[in-house]
């Protein structure tokens, strides 16, 4: 019977959290799992859902459970088998059927497929880790707004609430979900990198054990920099493990994986030429941190003993407070840059809206920016009058604890790009004279004079 609201394929974690959500919030899910076992299992764990989920054991007995006009979410691995399920899906649908790839896709490939399939697509940016997808995750669609429209009563329902307000709207045209997730990612980076030099500075500056500093983070949650990984971040440092009977923290390897959306982000900056230093710094950071038998033989030979640091909680918390600002400003400023250069109606208040439940990167800072966006539309971040007051308020910290740090030889990449973002951005005459002046030396590439506004203007070794 033809009776499903919508369809499912992937049954991986996310997935199968995703098609529960849907159940519980009332609509029938038809799902299907290129193993049929899986299917079957989840039907079986479904519990009091079951008469809202679907089990189906092909392709085409999922597109005959479902309403017509179909809409099917695909929640399969990124890259080569999104390209591979469509394949495999599109003879079964009618032309007005619609695919959503709720993936961790590029945002180039949903751009891509937008512009060769014929069908409706939609790509959709979702994110809140397996907890987020059953409970209410964030929700960021990109496509066109009468193929959002058909789908959005569901994904409204099953989005995080923030003070009743679903955390799921289209953010723009073609690729701008996947974008603006890309994005929420390479923020996600910056924001972990900023909170473990953190936890670093404690451990290694302050000599402070897992637990103590733990009870920081969950001081910190109290204040300004409530947030989702300030909140777990606190738990994860005053977990004890079992077999040890120690922290927990201090028996994980100091190596951090990646799945490429980060690095996506850093690679994208540089196609906008928009600057991201903090994010680019976590995505180096992690690269650097996979390098740990390279690490082990340098500290054998350069050593790494580390000196000690006096800095207070309150100067630390202002100095991440202070990070933290700088990263988003930058993340801001790229989603603006992409929607000139892709054409794309990106609204920096909705994002902001948008990331308040449900992500990974929620915090009560990000009610402050949609406010700060609604007032002072078009502005950078950091020039918005409350965050520029938070800034003036908090560099200082930032100075005091990447001095301190550098001293001591404790690395802080990530809070020292963003002192030097500030440091640069507020220097009216900066120092690219000097490079001008060098390109036309090597290259004769021409400079713009200060005294008359005369540009494709060379220096005297044009002549010779
Ligand atoms: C989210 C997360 C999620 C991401 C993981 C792992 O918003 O729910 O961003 O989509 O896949 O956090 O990412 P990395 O493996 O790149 O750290």
């Amino acid at each position: 019977m033809a009776d499903a609201d919508i369809g499912l394929i992937g049954l991986g974690t996310m997935g199968s959290a995703l098609a529960l959500n849907i159940a519980e919030n009332g609509f029938k899910v038809a799902v299907w799992n290129r193993t049929t076992a899986r299917t079957r299992a989840f039907a079986d764990e479904a519990g009091d859902l079951a008469p809202r989920v679907v089990p189906t054991d092909g392709l085409d007995a999922l597109v005959a459970a479902l309403k017509p006009p179909r809409a099917i979410i695909l929640m399969v691995p990124a890259g080569d088998p999104v390209d591979a399920q469509i394949e495999a899906l599109d003879p079964y649908l009618d032309p007005d059927d619609l695919i959503i790839d709720a993936g961790n896709a590029n945002f180039r490939d949903t751009m891509r497929r937008m512009e060769v399939m014929e069908r409706p697509f939609l790509g959709v940016g979702v994110s809140g880790g397996e907890d987020g997808a059953r409970h209410g995750p964030a929700i960021m669609g990109g496509g066109n707004k009468a193929h959002w429209d058909r789908v959005e009563p569901i994904l409204t329902a099953i989005a995080a609430k923030f003070e009743e307000a679903p955390c799921a709207a289209l953010m723009g045209e073609n690729g701008a979900g996947h974008f603006v997730k890309a994005v929420h990612n390479g923020i996600e980076y910056a924001d972990m990198q900023l909170i473990a030099e953190t936890y670093g500075l404690m451990r290694d500056g302050l000599g402070m054990g897992a637990v103590d500093i733990g009870g920081r983070f969950t001081d910190w949650n109290e204040g300004r920099l409530s947030s989702y990984l300030i909140e777990i971040s606190g738990i994860v440092a005053s977990t004890t493990d079992a077999a040890t009977n120690g922290p927990l923290l201090d028996v994980i390897v100091d190596a951090a994986g990646q799945k490429g959306t980060g690095r996506w982000t850093a690679i994208e900056a540089q196609h906008l030429g928009t600057p991201i230093p903090v994010i680019e710094a976590a995505v180096a950071a992690r690269n650097m941190s996979a390098q740990r038998s390279l690490r082990a033989d340098l500290a054998d030979r350069f050593g790494s003993e580390k000196r000690e640091i006096d800095l207070s909680p309150e100067t630390l918390e202002a100095a991440l407070t202070c990070g933290k600002v700088l990263c988003y400003t930058q993340g801001f400023d790229m989603l603006r840059a992409a929607a000139e250069a892709f054409e794309w109606s990106l609204e920096p208040e909705a994002i902001a809206r948008n990331w308040r439940a449900g992500c990974i990167i929620r915090s009560a800072m990000l009610d402050d920016m949609a406010e700060a966006f609604e007032k002072a539309p078009g502005t950078t971040l950091m020039a918005a009058p409350y965050f520029a007051d938070l800034l003036a308020d908090t560099i200082d910290a930032l100075r005091a604890v990447v001095v301190a740090a550098s001293a001591a030889g404790l690395p802080v990449p990530a809070m020292a790009a963003a002192l030097s973002y500030f440091d640069t951005m507020r220097l009216a005459r900066g120092t690219a004279n000097m490079i001008q002046g060098q390109r036309d030396y090597f290259g004769l590439h021409g400079f713009e004079r200060m005294d008359n506004g005369k540009t494709d203007q060379h220096g005297p070794w044009a002549e010779d």
